[in-house]
This record gives structure tokens, C-alpha cells and sequence, in this order.
């Protein structure tokens, strides 16, 4: 989604903007821009379609002096990415730049069109500006005439504006999209987060939902949704510069694909001490509910799958599990001892959020099962749980969905627990195998060679398809997911049993079909599924380890010999085949792996 950065510091704005920017690029986008006031106290933009080279390779012919200015990286919502459309926009002495939708733009529109205001723009984001620009026209100051424009959006977003004549001011307000003040040394900083700050300063004040803030170089003045003057607590944030640097990996998913086994340690060392578990869930006691529900998008919501298989077999708890941006219309009722769970990443996601509000006040209790502290999710639900999988860069969930899944195990176990199904020497011999998951992921990650090699047969396919039966099943839909979003092959999950049913149809010599099946109960039912396909000509790539090898019988194209591991351990094992088939098919067909077309890291709107 779009980033916002604004400074308001003692040296040339231009190359810290940009700097800001390129920390900004994994939320994803497809056009950048900066403004800056200079020694005259004059406004001026630059803008760019595409990478932030152009931008930069323009601002090296056309530069912009000044130490205050703003920046964005747009991804584009209303009107293709061009050079019009790219933030910041401007209307007269205004500049401004935005993250979000303005839900009431064409209202919006008609009203200052009736003013005799013209549109350069198909953007909902023009009329924030001019919509300011004509209260600065009638005599408002910015303070005011930002104030005032902000009771006319709908819509969720987060704003940075800048003013012609104004080199000591910056207001910024947040609806919806997170945005945080950074506090340096005579200098103040906005930006859309404490990565895109992390050079500047590690003190920062987050916007609380409706804030907006008035910022010099003298500090922020912060007011609330009515006005009133609001205190927010700085905080010093835990944000090592070198977080979104690539540490000499090529991309930064082949960095968090490696990352893992420390990931999951810490999953562990968080919530599991000795033979018992830590898990801090507010006051969900597993017991005293009858069932939960998970709410999610995308990788979060296969972590969230792959969950309902283990709260349902360990602790005999039913599970409903929704996709966020149906469930938040689906009018779900709630029966009655019903916790709501929400599981985000970046805690931001808009559907995802909803979803929890729409939940709130109708589920006993609200969880959000997050990776940032900070975030809505977090914010506003009754427990909020973090994965500890650290910043991750890559808009391809990778540590996130294995530290999810770590963390979802152990609640389950938990839920086992309190629920009776599982005793204390149970628990014990659980959270044992647990502890071996660091030690197995590291073991995994050396399949990356055979893994490369695979890889260099799926890149000539057009489509390929993903099995998984029971635990496994969702994992086959993340490897789908995986391929499909980094290499744009055309990829789709099944659960293994289902293939017959309809998609065997597809199955032919170009096909190939990736089968994520370890030795486990079902592993034999699984190899009468790939009997099937491979009778049709149908090319497999087993996945699995090297008991099942022996005893999947001949005919398979190609294989990937994984560790042998406990049960509840697999589909947190398995994940990184899955990871690495789609790296290494990325790779090889030259894809923007880390951004891909059409993506964005933290999707902030519908
Ligand atoms: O931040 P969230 O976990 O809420 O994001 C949910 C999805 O947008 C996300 O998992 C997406 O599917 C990833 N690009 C998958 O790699």
C-alpha cells in the first residue's frame, strides 16, 4: 500500500525523503513523489511512474532544495499509475500526500467543481487538497482549514500536508491507516512507520485512530476525532537500521526464508518455559468456550486453516474459519461461548479489521493474533498475541506464516490442556516435539539445492497444481498462493481427495502436480492420488520424507527429501519447501521477487 513520509529537518529534505521511501518499497507500488519547501519558502514537487530510480534519476536533472518536505509511494486505487495521478498532489498553496480511499471523493468532486475548482487528477486524493486549498482561499490557516477538511472524508486514510510559505510545519492525521510522529533533535518526522524512520530517530509517537497533529520543529501538537488536544505517550521503538537491509542475501524473502528457525526459537521462548506453557490469552479460558472462530486474509488466513485442524483434533474444540472480506458481510451470528480470532501480520489489513469490529460486542472475546504490537488489530482487540517473527520485508509472507503457525500449536496445546484432552505428561511430550522445530527447520533449509532444481522445471509450466490431505491441505493452498503471487505462474491447492472430483481434469504431461505428503496416517491415501494422476501422464513432484519415499513406488518425476519430524511439527516443516519451490521458480523466470506486479505488503483498503 502507499507510504507516507514527511521531515522537517536541518539538512537537504530531497535525499532523506527518498532514503525514506526506498524503506517503504515493501509495502509495495507503482509510483513515487516528493515536495519540498525551499530557502524561499516555495513549493515544489517532483514525481515519477515505476521504481524509485526514476524518481530519483529525476530529481538529479530537476532537484529540489529545502529542508522540509513530504514524499509517497503510491499504489494505485482511483486512476492508473501516472505521472498526474503520483502523489504528492497540489492544489494552490497545498500540498498533500495520502494513503487510503476517500470513500466520499465524487461527492467530494461535484461540491468544489460547483466552486469553479478544476481536476488535473482521476484521483480521490485531489479532492483532499483542493477541498483545503478553498479554506485557505477564504482565510483559514492550515491549523483551521485542515481541521475543517478533515470532518468532510469518509473513508479510511492517513494524510501528511505541506504549505506553500510554511518551512517550520507539517499536519498530519490518521483514519483508518496507521501513521506515526518521529521525534529527533530539533527535527520532527512523520512517516507510515517506525521502518521508514528507523535512520532518523527511534522516539515516536503513534496517531490514534481520528488524531491528527500539527508538527514543527518544536515538537507536535496532537487533537483528537472532536478536537480536543490529546496526550500520546512517545515511544522508543525496538528498530534496528539494518532491519530492512537485505543482510547479503539477493532478496528479502531468501533472508526471512532463512530467518525461520531463529523465528520459531523465538515463538518458543516466548510462550513455552519448561513444561508449561506462557501464553498469556487475557481472559479466554479454552474450557469455557464452546467454539472459535478465525477471521483472516491470504497466508494468515492458511495459518488460520491449518489451526482449525489442530484445535479441533488435540483439544476437540470447533473451529469456524472465514476469509475476512467475506465474513465482514456475511452477517455471521455468534453462538454463545464463542471467542472471535483474527489473524494479521500487519495488523492492518482493512478487511481483516472490519471484520473484528463487526465482531466486537457479538463474540465473548476478541484475540488478534498479530506480528505488530502497535497495529489496529492489536489496538482494539481484547488479547492481542505476537508472533515475534520480527519486520518482515518481502510482500511474500514467509517467517510470518511459520511463526503463526508456531504460535497457533502452542495455543492449541494450550486449549488441549485446559479443555482436558491432553494431561500434563501429554502437554509435556508435545512441547517437546515443539522444541525440535528450530533444529528441523534448520535442517530443511538445506533442501534449498534440490529445491533450485525442481524449480527449474515448474518455470516452464503454465499451470501447476498443489496436493495436501488433512494439516497438509492447507499448506497446498499457501504453496499455490506462494507460486502465484512471485513467479505469476498460474498455481491452485486441493486437497488431495478432491482432485477427482473435477480438477484431474487438468491433469496432463504439462501439469506439473507438487505433493506435500509426509509419512503420516494418511500418507497412503495420498499415494493412491498420485497413482491416479500419474495413470493420466500427470507429472509428480513428491514432497515428502525418506520413509515415504521408499513407499511411494515409481513413477514420480521429481522428489524433495524432507527431515522426518513429529505430526503437529509438519505443516510448519513443510512451509519452507513451499517457500523455496516458489523462490527458486521466481528466480529463474526473473521475476521481481520481493515486489511483486500488483501487490502491496499491507493491503489498508477493500
Ligand atoms: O498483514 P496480513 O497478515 O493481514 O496480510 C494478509 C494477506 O494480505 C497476506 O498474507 C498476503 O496474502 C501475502 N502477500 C501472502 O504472501
Amino acid at each position: 500500500m502507499c507510504g507516507i513520509v514527511g521531515v522537517l529537518g536541518n539538512h537537504e529534505a530531497a535525499p532523506i525523503l527518498v532514503e525514506a521511501l526506498k524503506r517503504l518499497e515493501y509495502r509495495g507500488y507503482d509510483s513515487a513523489g516528493i515536495a519540498t519547501i525551499d530557502e524561499t519558502n516555495t513549493l515544489d514537487r517532483r514525481r515519477a511512474v515505476g521504481k524509485l530510480v526514476n524518481l530519483s534519476d529525476h530529481l538529479v536533472h530537476n532537484p529540489l532544495a529545502g529542508k522540509s518536505g513530504i514524499g509517497h509511494t503510491r499504489w494505485a486505487t482511483h486512476g492508473a499509475p501516472t505521472t498526474d495521478n503520483a502523489h504528492p498532489h497540489r492544489a494552490g498553496p497545498v500540498a498533500v500526500v495520502h494513503n487510503g480511499i476517500i470513500e466520499n471523493f465524487r461527492e467530494l468532486r461535484t461540491e468544489l467543481a460547483a466552486e469553479g475548482f478544476d481536476f488535473n487528477t482521476e484521483t480521490d486524493t485531489e479532492t483532499v487538497a483542493l477541498l483545503a486549498q478553498s479554506h485557505l482561499d477564504k482565510g483559514a490557516s492550515p491549523k483551521d482549514a485542515v481541521e475543517a477538511t478533515l470532518s468532510r472524508l469518509d473513508g479510511a486514510f492517513a494524510l501528511c500536508f505541506l504549505f506553500d510559505g510554511e518551512n517550520d510545519l507539517m499536519i498530519a492525521a490518521r483514519k483508518g491507516s496507521p501513521l506515526a510522529i518521529g521525534h529527533g533533535d530539533g527535527e520532527m518526522f512523520v512517516g507510515s512507520d517506525a521502518i521508514a524512520l528507523a535512520p532518523m530517530t527511534d522516539k515516536v509517537t503513534y496517531l490514534e485512530e481520528g488524531d491528527w497533529a500539527v508538527v514543527t520543529r518544536a515538537g507536535a501538537e496532537i487533537y483528537d476525532a472532536e478536537g480536543r488536544r490529546a496526550n500520546r505517550p512517545m515511544k522508543q521503538v525496538r528498530m534496528d537500521a539494518n532491519m530492512a537491509e537485505k543482510g547479503g542475501y539477493k532478496h528479502f524473502m531468501a533472508k526471512e526464508i532463512a530467518q525461520q528457525p531463529t523465528v520459531v526459537g523465538e515463538v518458543l521462548s516466548a510462550y513455552v518455559k519448561n513444561e508449561t506453557i506462557t501464553m498469556d490469552m487475557g481472559q479466554v479460558d479454552f474450557a469455557k468456550i464452546d467454539r472459535l472462530s478465525i477471521v483472516a486474509c491470504g497466508t494468515a488466513y492458511y495459518a488460520g486453516l491449518t489451526a482449525k485442524y489442530w484445535f479441533e483434533h488435540y483439544a476437540r474444540l470447533p473451529v469456524d474459519i472465514d476469509v475476512a472480506s467475506e465474513f465482514r458481510y456475511r452477517e455471521a451470528p455468534f453462538s454463545p461461548r464463542t471467542a472471535a480470532l483474527f489473524v494479521s501480520q500487519s495488523g492492518e489489513t482493512a478487511d481483516t479489521l472490519a471484520a473484528l469490529r463487526y465482531a466486537q460486542g457479538k463474540a465473548d472475546h476478541i484475540v488478534g493474533l498479530i506480528n505488530a504490537p502497535e497495529s489496529s488489530i492489536a489496538r482494539e482487540s481484547d488479547v492481542a498475541i505476537e508472533i515475534h517473527a520480527g519486520v518482515e520485508v518481502s510482500v511474500a509472507s514467509t517467517k510470518a506464516f511459520t511463526a503463526q503457525l508456531t504460535s497457533f500449536a502452542v495455543m492449541a496445546l494450550k486449549a488441549a490442556h485446559q479443555r482436558g484432552h491432553l494431561d500434563d505428561t501429554g502437554l509435556a511430550q508435545k512441547l517437546g516435539e515443539l522444541r525440535q522445530l528450530p533444529g528441523l527447520m534448520s535442517a530443511a533449509l538445506s533442501i534449498d539445492d534440490a529445491t533450485r532444481a525442481v524449480s527449474a522445471k515448474l518455470a516452464e509450466a503454465r499451470d501447476v497444481l498443489f496436493l495436501g490431505r488433512g494439516q497438509m491441505f492447507p499448506l497446498a493452498l499457501e504453496g499455490a498462493l506462494k507460486l502465484k503471487e512471485i513467479s505469476y505462474i498460474h498455481a491452485e491447492g486441493y486437497a488431495s481427495g478432491e482432485l477427482k472430483h473435477g480438477p484431474i481434469a487438468l491433469v496432463d504431461q504439462h501439469t506439473p502436480i507438487v505433493v506435500m505428503a509426509p509419512h503420516d496416517g494418511l500418507f497412503d491415501k495420498t499415494v493412491s492420488n498420485m497413482q491416479e494422476v500419474m495413470a493420466r501422464g500427470g507429472r509428480v513432484v513428491l514432497v515428502s520424507d525418506a520413509r515415504a519415499m521408499k513407499d511411494a513406488g515409481d513413477g514420480v518425476w521429481t522428489s524433495i527429501t524432507m527431515p522426518e519430524a513429529p505430526d503437529l511439527l509438519q505443516p510448519i516443516l513443510y512451509a519452507i519447501p513451499a517457500q523455496l519451490i516458489a523462490y527458486h521458480t521466481a528466480i529463474a523466470k526473473g521475476t521481481d521477487v520481493d515486489q511483486p506486479r500488483n501487490l502491496a505488503k499491507s493491503v489498508t483498503v477493500e
